[in-house]
């Protein structure tokens, strides 16, 4: 991690791993919280949650991106992730490249022991990025702009 992280950054981390009490890992036993918050300030929580079906599960991260969405903000300035018992997690490949589509926030997370901080671009130095579908056939699709991160 870049540095490490400071007092609002460590409550981020901390509401991030009370999180993990709700989470729904019955098949890894690996339960994860995690705490997005956008230019609002508010934050957005998420957990993972497993299914029979391995690959229908999701992790915390991008369930707590959904939640930030459907709020209504499309603008990441910090990301938290923490596993239970405070164990040393950082967001997966695919998640940090859902996360990469709404900016650069600041990740906190537990690595080595340590609650830090690193920008995401550090930890995915090359997203794949392509421009939204453009045309009549995509604005009737998505309503106009609704496609448009803000
Ligand atoms: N998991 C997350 O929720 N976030 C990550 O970034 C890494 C992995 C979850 C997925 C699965 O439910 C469990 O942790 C073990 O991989």
């Amino acid at each position: 991690m870049s540095r490490a992280a400071d007092i609002g950054e460590r409550l981020l981390y901390q509401e991030a791993l009370s999180l993990t009490e709700r989470a729904y890992a019955p098949y890894s036993g690996f339960a994860v919280g995690a705490v997005v918050v956008g230019p609002s300030g508010r934050s957005h929580h998420g957990v993972n949650v497993e299914n029979a079906s391995y690959p229908a599960g999701l992790c915390a991260e991008r369930a707590a991106l959904a939640a930030m969405v459907a709020f209504g903000e499309r603008r990441l300035r910090y990301v938290a992730v923490a596993a239970a018992g405070g164990r040393d997690c950082l967001p997966c490949g695919m998640c940090l490249q859902a996360l990469a589509e709404f900016g650069d926030p600041e990740v906190v997370a537990r690595v080595d022991g340590e609650v830090g901080v690193t920008a995401l671009r550090h930890l995915l130095p090359a997203p794949f990025v392509t421009a939204p579908l453009a045309g009549p056939a995509a604005a009737a699709d998505d309503g106009g702009d609704a496609g448009s991160p803000q």
